[in-house]
């Protein structure tokens, strides 16, 4: 893949609230098992964001607003164009996603940047508090302080407190959730990039979604994010994106 020069830029020197910068990234899903067909997915999408901004992905469905997120996270590679993160001490203060190494993308993630998706991913036998403070913990926060903060944002997500020693296999859709996004927010990463965490919540627990989204960015977090509901949308953005379903150019068998 040939990655755009100007990713090399000097845009994180010159600006020091920028936090992200995509420029005209493009991702094509080839399906090799069936016959090769290439889905374009995102057509060529460029989004700078700073500290303290909340951009709100919208679109419909299919529009690539969760593919432009995975690309953001580095979970998938962008078939072009380029994303960078700012990476203090690094040179430029940047680093480029788009081609970088494992361990740089793990580091980032660990310090810089976090993700919080629609559905929990369970991990048998542990509890939900572990869960939420495992964050913390990956940057060696002190276990108690780890383990209380973890506390303090189960309660304010109204997870009942006889949950939180337990596996969140058996929680409802809305309670895992919500442990979800205690730990998308423990950390306070810099960078938050956030797909539909308040889809299976009620209106309650969305307001305190939205008010947590506020607080992190007032505190100057970075926020790329997809909401379902207008309400959520309209409490915390800054700026909305518009993304378009790219013109497929192979379409796919309607029969499938
Ligand atoms: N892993 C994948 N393999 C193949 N195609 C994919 C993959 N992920 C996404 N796509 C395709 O890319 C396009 C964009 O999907 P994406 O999930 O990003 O849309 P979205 O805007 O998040 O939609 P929604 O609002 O329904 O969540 C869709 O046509 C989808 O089928
Ligand atoms: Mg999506």
């Amino acid at each position: 893949m040939t990655l755009s020069s100007q990713a090399a830029t000097h845009a994180f020197v010159e600006r020091p609230a920028l936090m992200l910068r995509a420029e005209d990234v493009r991702k094509t899903f080839t399906l090799h098992g069936q016959g090769g067909i290439g889905i374009e997915a995102l057509a060529g999408v460029s989004l700078d964001v700073e500290r303290g901004e909340c951009v709100v992905l919208v679109g419909p469905s299919g529009a690539g607003k969760s593919t432009l997120l995975r690309c953001l996270y580095g979970n998938y590679l962008a078939s072009g164009g380029s994303i960078a993160l700012r990476d203090e001490g690094a040179p430029l203060q940047h680093l480029a996603i788009t081609g970088a190494a494992p361990h740089d993308i793990l580091r980032l993630r660990r310090n810089v940047m976090g993700y919080v998706s629609q559905f929990l991913r369970v991990i048998p036998r542990v509890s939900a508090l572990d869960i939420v403070a495992a964050p913390l913990m990956a940057r060696h926060v002190d276990e108690d302080e780890a383990r209380e903060r973890a506390q303090t944002l189960l309660a304010r997500l109204n997870v009942p407190r006889r949950l939180w020693p337990l596996a969140p296999a058996t929680f409802s859709g809305g309670e895992q959730q919500r442990v979800n996004i205690a730990r998308g927010l423990i950390a306070r990463h810099r960078v938050l990039l956030l797909d539909e965490p308040t889809a299976s919540l009620d209106t309650e627990n969305r307001a305190v979604v939205a008010s947590l989204i506020t607080e992190a960015r007032e505190r100057g977090a970075a926020i790329v994010g997809v909401f379902h509901d207008e309400d959520t949308r309209e409490r915390v953005a800054t700026r909305v994106l518009t993304l378009e379903a790219p013109g497929s150019q192979a379409p796919l068998n309607e029969a499938a």
